[in-house]
């Protein structure tokens, strides 16, 4: 069997402050994405999704537990630098106007990505990066104008086209989008996402593609992983959580999503909100809003089984 490019295990991640609780925002994490291969992780706000890719990206230093990444282990943030391997994973943020820097021209951003390429010597170091920083603003649908324009020139969704760009120059083998397509509006939403998928796949690259939206997800992912209160608790191929979900959590969010007939049910299965990841429920962190629960829930915490569920009705 062929390693996987990304491998996380059992991680976890806390947050501490003086005087509060530590909070686990990632509770025992367990993950993989193959090289070529799309994963959707979902969730509500406040689960750990941003924690986990900050995590993966050596951004967050893990509190336990491990990730590899091409064989490589991923450690916190050196003082200055990541490790040059780490370069191969890319991340593309949800606000791109937080990591593009708006007094830089577009063009000048994009060759950092084909200068870290040439550092870690998967490139040679190209005499000018004009061709290859039009190359990449055309394989995200930008003009080669574009280059000489800076970030505020632009519209949304063509700045996160922009930050994809300067992603992809850096020639990564993994790419972690964090909410990419959250702050666009509906018809941006769908094309980023499916050009991210199909720039990734394209290159051979993995890619994790984090959004609270399943229906997106849906659209580009060939594996889900539905994340809740720092756990994963359903994880499967996109069509099996999506005809088939499982965990009464997953069942909750897609029962959320508006139908095509504008009718738009309700999520009237799940009260309240994602509690405190400081102060956990006991047993199953899910029971407290789960319309099916049962005697023992409040009590047992189950963890994923080999079918990708975590829930007592399947144990
Ligand atoms: N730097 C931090 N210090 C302390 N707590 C934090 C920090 N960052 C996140 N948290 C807490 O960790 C938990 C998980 O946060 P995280 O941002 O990973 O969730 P998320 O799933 O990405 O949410 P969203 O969908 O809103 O982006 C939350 O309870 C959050 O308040
Ligand atoms: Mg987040």
């Amino acid at each position: 069997m062929t390693p996987h490019l990304l491998s996380v295990s059992d991680l976890e991640v806390q947050y501490r402050r003086p005087g509060q609780l530590p909070t686990r925002a990632v509770a025992g994490v367990s993950l993989d994405v193959q090289a070529g291969e799309v994963v959707g992780l979902v969730g509500e706000s406040g689960c750990g999704k941003s924690t986990l890719a900050r995590a993966v990206c050596g951004l967050t230093a893990p509190t336990a537990g491990g990730i590899v990444f091409d064989g490589t282990p991923v450690g916190p943030l050196r003082v200055r630098r990541r490790e040059p391997a780490l370069t191969r994973i890319q991340m593309v943020f949800q606000d791109p106007y937080g990591s593009l820097n708006p007094r830089r021209r577009v063009g000048a951003q994009i060759a950092d990505g084909i200068r870290i390429a040439a550092l870690r010597g998967d490139i040679p170091v190209p005499e000018s990066t004009d061709g290859p920083v039009e190359h990449f603003l055309t394989r995200v649908g930008l003009p080669a104008s574009a280059a000489q324009r800076f970030p505020h020139e632009f519209s949304g969704g063509q700045r996160q086209r922009i930050a994809i760009a300067r992603a992809l120059a850096a020639r990564p083998s993994l790419l972690v989008g964090d909410e990419p397509i959250s702050a666009l509006d509906a018809s941006a939403q769908a094309q980023v996402a499916s050009l991210m998928r199909s720039l990734a796949v394209e290159s051979g690259a993995g890619l994790l593609f984090i959004s609270h939206d399943l229906s997106v997800v849906r659209l580009i992912a060939d594996r889900i992983a539905v994340m809740y209160l720092g756990r994963i608790v359903e994880t499967g191929t996109t069509a099996e959580v999506w005809d088939n979900p499982r965990h009464p959590y997953t069942q909750a969010l897609l029962a959320a999503i508006p139908q095509p007939d504008g009718a738009g049910r309700l999520p009237t299965e799940l009260p309240g909100d994602v509690p405190d990841p400081a102060a956990p429920p006991s047993g199953c962190r899910f029971h407290p809003r789960c319309p099916r629960a049962f005697d023992g829930c409040d009590r047992e915490d189950p963890r994923l089984n080999a079918d990708g569920v975590a829930c007592r009705l399947y144990a």
